[in-house]
């Protein structure tokens, strides 16, 4: 037995911890973090619906094929897409796609695991009731943790990814199985209660109505004036984050499927992690808006900045503030500790085929490779903040560059490769046979998503690199 085929016998216990586990990994700080303050500088409802869109015609049908060539395949990414297609009579070049992915899982853990450090010094903070006792004091805290404090930021990302990397340390069943199928429902009931609590604040309506009633305006029009280059922009931005909230685009999935019992149905797993990421996307959007709206000192366009400032503000005056505070910035960092798992995943099995070297030191080695990129994110607003790309802090434009150009193009090939290099014999089988679901995928893997790739992409990269 080969080594790569060792690595498949390590697999989910049922469809059950796989759909916590690959949701584990879709809801994340895309959904918590990005996503709201994303809305907030988009134009709200309008960008919202173009990334209901984006997550049903492209989104959710990429999954479905990352979900077939993982489980088809059942090797490391890179030798799964080369032995698919070898046995479609095709290139095993196409590892490239696997490669690419999860060389590009490398980078975004590199500075996910920054974002994610800071959600447990807030974590912290919270606990030690030290975030501020006002507004002031709040935004302060921010502005010192990004722009003065370095060590802390590299303490937290320190921590944070030596967290990510023990549970990696224990495999499929023995690590991530066993932290999600713990976490993922402790999120859950900790999200309901947000929207609950969300929902008897008087700026609950005006979040609904900000997130949910459109003026499409707001897509394509720069102070009044009309402009393709803004609405090529926002479009990629929706299109990049429903590759980047279900984590598809970087073979993760395709890692995590090759664990996958065959009797396990795709399209509907698929669906329900869309779902279940979509909801949490849009009630975490209503309950910081909701809080947003309450507060007239609050702007929903605060940018990155919005969760971690907007959160302990409105806490301030609130009887059990300091517990519901806790249990926000608990809740981000669980989160991101379940998505950052899977980013490590595919560099690891990577490692242990390549290397031919076993799951524990092929996983030291990548965490501190990681790590050591990772500190030019977690300098990158203090003491390197003279250092620019494109007119970008080092963590900016990494982030940019994954969502605007690496997740658009490998999304693109996943597509290509699962609709037009394999056949239908292969793609029927995985899908549950032919009938209104598989040509419902195929459509989209075929010519939906590859015409609205690339035209977003030219259109929108055109804006944001060289206008
Ligand atoms: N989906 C996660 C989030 O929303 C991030 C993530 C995890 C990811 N794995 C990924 C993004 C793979 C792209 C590809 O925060």
């Amino acid at each position: 037995m080969s080594y790569s085929k060792k690595i498949s016998t390590d697999q989910w216990s049922s469809r059950l911890t796989f759909i916590l586990a690959a949701t584990g990994s879709a809801v994340g700080l895309g959904n918590i973090w990005k996503f709201p303050y994303m809305v907030g500088e988009n134009g709200g409802a309008a960008f919202v619906l173009l990334y209901l869109v984006c997550i049903a015609l492209v989104g959710i049908p990429i999954l479905k094929s990352e979900l077939i060539i993982g489980r088809r395949g059942g090797q490391s990414p890179g030798e799964s897409f080369a032995g698919l297609a070898r046995k479609e009579d095709s290139s095993p070049k196409w590892a490239v796609v696997g490669w690419a992915g999860a060389l590009s899982c490398f980078i975004v853990l590199s500075f996910y695991s920054v974002i994610g450090g800071w959600s447990i010094f807030y974590f912290v903070n919270a606990v030690t009731h030290s975030i501020g006792a006002d507004q002031e004091a709040v935004t302060n805290t921010f502005n010192t943790l990004i722009a003065k404090d370095w060590q802390a930021n590299v303490i937290y990302h320190t921590l944070f990814i030596v967290l990510v990397a023990v549970v990696v340390l224990g495999g499929i069943r023995k690590g991530i199985e066993r932290l999600v199928s713990v976490v993922m429902p402790a999120m859950l009931l900790i999200l309901i209660g947000l929207l609950v609590y969300a929902a008897t604040l008087p700026g609950f309506y005006d979040a609904l109505t900000y997130m949910f009633n459109p003026d499409f305006t707001a897509l394509a029009y720069n102070n009044g004036e009309f402009s393709w280059g803004r609405l090529g922009q926002v479009t990629l931005s929706a299109l990049g984050h429903s590759f980047f909230t279900l984590s598809v685009g970087f073979s993760v999935m395709v890692a995590y499927a090759s664990h996958l019992p065959k009797n396990v149905s795709i399209p509907n797993t698929a669906l329900t992690i869309g779902i279940l990421d979509t909801a949490v996307a849009l009630i975490a959007g209503v309950a910081i808006y909701s809080i947003v709206f309450s507060d007239a000192s609050l702007t929903p366009n605060a940018g990155p900045g919005l969760v971690f400032m907007t959160i302990p503000q409105a806490f301030l005056n609130i009887p059990a503030g300091q517990y519901l505070e806790i249990i926000f910035f608990l809740l981000l960092w669980l989160a991101a500790w379940t998505s950052a798992l899977s980013l490590l995943e595919p560099p690891v099995e990577i490692a242990m085929s390549v290397l031919k070297i076993k799951r524990v030191p092929a996983t030291i080695l990548m965490t501190t490779l990681i790590w050591a990129v990772g500190l030019l994110s977690a300098l990158s607003y203090n003491e390197l903040s003279e250092v620019t790309i494109a007119d970008e802090a080092i963590l900016d434009f990494l982030s940019n560059f994954t969502d605007k150009v690496l997740l658009p193009i490998t999304g693109l090939l996943v597509a290509i490769f699962s609709g037009w290099v394999m056949g239908m014999n292969s793609t029927t089988k995985e899908l549950g046979g032919y009938g209104p679901v598989y040509i419902y995928w195929r459509i989209c893997v075929r010519i939906i998503a590859p015409i609205a790739i690339s035209m977003i992409f030219v259109a929108g990269v055109n804006e944001w690199l060289v206008s």
